[in-house]
């Protein structure tokens, strides 16, 4: 699994190496040339931008997204053998570097301190200079994209982004509270990450020449990936250490930020549960209720459970969309994915 080029490896990527399944190896060259693509798309004769670029890359991460991509790309028949032609490979690193740029205004939003088990940008760079890192990164994205001259992938690049926005800021708009509906948190879900990994598979399929039947599926499968993908983020905030994810964890409620294990909790009724919940949320801080408390309780009354039952669900519906899609061996590296997405501890 090619996470990074950096010869010292993280511990995150370290465990993501070792748990990294079968489908990275499938398509490791390939992976080799994204890194190599991303690595040249972020250097820059801007100092400041250089340094932050390098940082980012060297940082590594799962990539998840770029595999998606040359993976739904390989399924629908473009270079099904031999290498693949550069346009897969740049719209990889494309969405990579859009990814990127998600996390570096995310971490700002969210206040975390670490990322990919570094200290974030925010944490080196500041505020300032990371928006604006953050907007450099979504457009050189674009200007690369634009070179491709494909109007069907500018076409889903442009909703994506905006669509990205707005769960995030719908995610704002209703921060610090209890009272959010499982149906408002699945839309803040879909928009925030689940619609770039459906970019990702579909815009795959486009530049690997899909009929129109394939690149439904791919669309669907994506979507349906990237729901259960968020669930799973959401339930390892709980549950994961700092240390494996190399990020923070228990980070979600003590920004107020309410996901299933919580609103399932809620909608449980009892009015001691919601008390608790509502401490933490006022002190922005584990203070007078622990992390341990709020554990104990999404464990004892199911709705931890419940959430990754809800994960799996959708990890069936992806697979299920590919259903009708020819098969190989790319298809079955796609059809083992959502197994390693709910299943993941990193
Ligand atoms: C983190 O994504 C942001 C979410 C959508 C939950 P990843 O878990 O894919 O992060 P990296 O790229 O591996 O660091
Ligand atoms: C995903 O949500 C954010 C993006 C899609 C950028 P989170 O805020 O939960 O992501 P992490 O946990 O910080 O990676
Ligand atoms: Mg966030
Ligand atoms: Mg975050
Ligand atoms: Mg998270």
């Amino acid at each position: 699994m090619q996470t990074t080029v950096s010869s010292s490896t993280s511990p995150v990527e370290e465990r993501a190496r070792r748990s990294a399944p079968q489908f990275f190896s499938l398509i490791r060259d390939d992976l080799a040339r994204v890194e190599a693509d991303l690595g040249s798309l972020l250097a820059s004769d801007l100092g400041i931008v250089d340094a932050i670029g390098r940082h980012l890359h060297e940082a590594g991460g799962k990539r998840i997204r770029p595999a998606l991509l040359v993976l739904a790309a390989r399924t629908c028949g473009g270079g099904a053998s031999g290498e693949l032609p550069l346009s897969v490979i740049r719209m990889a690193a494309v969405m990579e570097m859009l990814h990127t740029a998600t996390l570096v205004h995310d971490d700002i939003i969210d206040d975390a301190k670490m990322r990919r088990g570094r200290p974030s940008v925010n944490v080196t760079w500041g505020n300032e200079i990371s928006v604006l890192m953050g907007d450099w990164l979504y457009m050189k994205a674009f200007e690369i994209t634009l070179e491709q001259r494909n109007f069907d992938v500018l076409d889903l690049l442009t909703e994506m982004t905006r669509q990205m926005t707005e769960g995030e800021l719908i995610q704002l708009d209703v921060l610090g509270s209890v009272d959010i509906t499982e149906a408002q948190h699945l839309e803040i879900v879909r928009r925030k990450t689940a619609f770039m990994f459906r970019a990702c598979t579909e815009i795959g399929s486009i530049v690997g020449g899909a009929n129109a039947g394939q690149r439904a599926a791919l669309r669907e499968y994506g979507l349906n990936a990237g729901i259960a993908f968020q669930l799973i983020d959401d339930v390892l905030d709980f549950v994961s250490t700092e240390d494996k994810l190399g990020k923070p964890v228990a980070n979600d409620l003590r920004e107020g930020k309410l996901t299933l294990p919580l609103i399932h909790l809620i909608e449980l009724g009892d009015p001691e549960h919601r008390r608790l919940v509502e401490m933490v949320v006022t002190e922005s801080a584990f203070e007078s209720v622990t992390r341990e408390e709020i554990l104990a309780l999404v464990t004892r009354h199911g709705t931890l459970e419940r959430a990754r039952s809800q994960a799996r669900d959708y990890a069936t519906r992806a697979t299920e969309a590919l259903s009708g899609v020819e098969d190989s061996e790319f298809r079955q590296a796609l059809l083992s994915i959502p197994n390693f997405i709910v299943e993941r501890d990193v």
